[in-house]
């Protein structure tokens, strides 16, 4: 059987191979409401230019109605002898409403409408995942609040190096998440024009009103030139590289949840919610959510590689190569937003443990470098010398087996005679924390102020999210 749609000067139908590989409507299902939102919009504008006529634009309309309800309600018939969704849909139209759906097609091509599904898909992503993002950094932003005055070590090189907060750590992935909302959100500034009307590559004689689509379809303009139009999925992997460095900022904590809920560590519990337990040892409670969230960027990032090695040299305007710029943005799509689901229930679900944390805090020395600008500040000693110094002292602990604030006043003269009991006052895990009262410090007073300023730069006290900072 040739196709009803393009048949035409076919004699015969296509092989099952061709089938096989042409049909992408397994995949492209998930994009039927933007194309009967795009055919909505192309019949309406047809008519108002007078191309069709009112009356067919209402037929078209209502058997759109019809088939958008046949498929919600699961009684569409999905065929892949009609290759995707858009085939698929005029068909039925056809089937439904005669003539009228076959003038549908006038002044648009698969290409142009593809390329319009795609975008609005993608939009409607942005949007829901900024939502997503939002509800993270709240729930993060609680969570510090929280633990605003919990001692806990911060590390470089996963090795004790400073002193800081729970709330304050936490609150560095807040400012991440606030980065990836802005990412999106530029994405979709760009995504934002219309492609419907550009017709196969080199726009159409019929006297069409592209800014009228536009409209109709929430986007800001129609797109400058047809054969771009149609050729662009920029739209696609900008949306996969933010998707992608979001994916990596999840990693990075769904790491650190797995090290702090480690036996090692301890810092945090997971509750049954978000772990699981071992089929051979009754004693495990594995973090499965976080390794796998951890994992996610795996496939985000290997969707991002294979569109653009999809689009490079592929010439203008469309090829089919094109319609494989799909499942790997729908599958990126769904890892991200589960992953941003599961991570804000582990953020609400763990129980800090600010016991643990105060004891990692006993041993690696982390408050030398407040040794070392004790000494530059009331001694008046160059910081690469009181670097020396501290040293030396760290030195003498490890030897004693005790840490700096073990350690006598004497011993620390015996290394630098000038050392007053000042000293005393700067080396509690305590004092070195609140003391680091710089701007976006992790001074409990200065992080309580930085959370009250994310709250309005991330716009997260209003209901109303739109990724941009204020
Ligand atoms: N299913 C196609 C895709 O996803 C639609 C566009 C087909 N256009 C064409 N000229 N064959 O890209």
């Amino acid at each position: 059987m040739t196709s009803s749609i393009w048949g035409g000067r076919f004699s015969s139908g296509p092989s099952e191979l061709m089938q096989d590989i042409n049909a992408s409507i397994d995949f492209d299902k998930r994009m039927f409401r933007q194309d009967i939102a795009g055919s909505k919009a192309h019949a309406a504008m047809l008519a108002s230019c007078g191309i069709i006529s009112d009356a067919d634009r209402q037929a078209i309309d209502d058997g759109l109605d019809q088939i958008l309800n046949e498929i919600t309600s699961g009684t569409f018939t999905f065929s892949a002898a009609l290759e995707d969704i858009h085939m698929n849909i005029e068909s039925r139209l056809a089937e439904i409403v005669g003539e009228p759906a076959r003038r549908l097609h006038t002044a648009r091509s698969r290409n142009d409408q593809v390329a319009t599904d795609f975008r609005l898909w993608v939009r409607e992503v942005i949007d829901s995942l900024d939502v997503a993002l939002a509800d993270l950094q709240r729930t993060l932003i609680a969570r510090a609040a929280e633990h605003a005055d919990t001692l806990m070590p911060g590390y470089t090189h996963l090795q004790t190096a400073q002193p800081v907060t729970f709330g304050f750590h936490l609150m560095a992935y807040v400012e991440m998440f606030g980065r990836d909302r802005g990412r999106l959100a530029d994405a979709r500034k760009r995504l934002n024009e219309s492609p419907l009307g550009a017709a196969a590559l080199a726009g159409t004689s019929f006297p069409t009103n592209r800014n009228q689509t536009a409209e109709l379809l929430g986007f800001d303009r129609p797109s400058a030139n047809a054969m771009d139009a149609v050729s662009d999925r920029d739209f696609a992997v900008e949306f996969l590289a933010a998707a992608a460095l979001c994916a990596v900022h999840m990693s990075r904590l769904a790491e650190e949840i797995v090290i702090w809920c480690s036996d090692g560590f301890k810092f945090i519990s997971l509750s049954d919610a978000f772990t699981t337990g071992s089929s051979i040892m009754p004693q495990k409670r594995n973090p499965d959510a976080a390794e796998l969230v951890r994992a996610k960027p795996g496939r985000i990032i290997g969707s991002l590689n294979g569109l653009l090695i999809v689009l490079k040299g592929l010439p203008l305007a469309y090829g089919k190569d094109m319609q494989e710029d799909k499942e790997g943005v729908f599958d990126a799509a769904d890892a991200l937003a589960i992953a941003i689901a599961a991570t804000t229930g582990m953020v609400a679900d763990m129980t800090a443990n600010p016991a643990a944390m105060r004891a990692a805090l006993a041993s690696g020395f982390p408050t030398a470098t407040d040794l070392a600008d004790y000494l530059v500040r009331d001694l008046g000693m160059p910081f690469r010398e009181a670097h020396h110094v501290s040293g030396a002292i760290v030195a003498l602990a490890s030897e004693k087996g005790c840490d700096l604030d073990g350690l006598d006043l004497a011993d620390m003269q015996a290394i630098e005679p000038r050392i007053t009991s000042a000293v005393l006052d700067v080396l509690t895990c305590e004092a070195a924390v609140s003391m680091r009262t710089s701007f976006g410090g992790t001074a409990p007073d200065e992080v309580r102020a930085r959370i009250a300023d994310a709250r309005i730069r991330f716009a997260l006290d209003s209901n109303i999210s739109n990724g941009e900072s204020s």
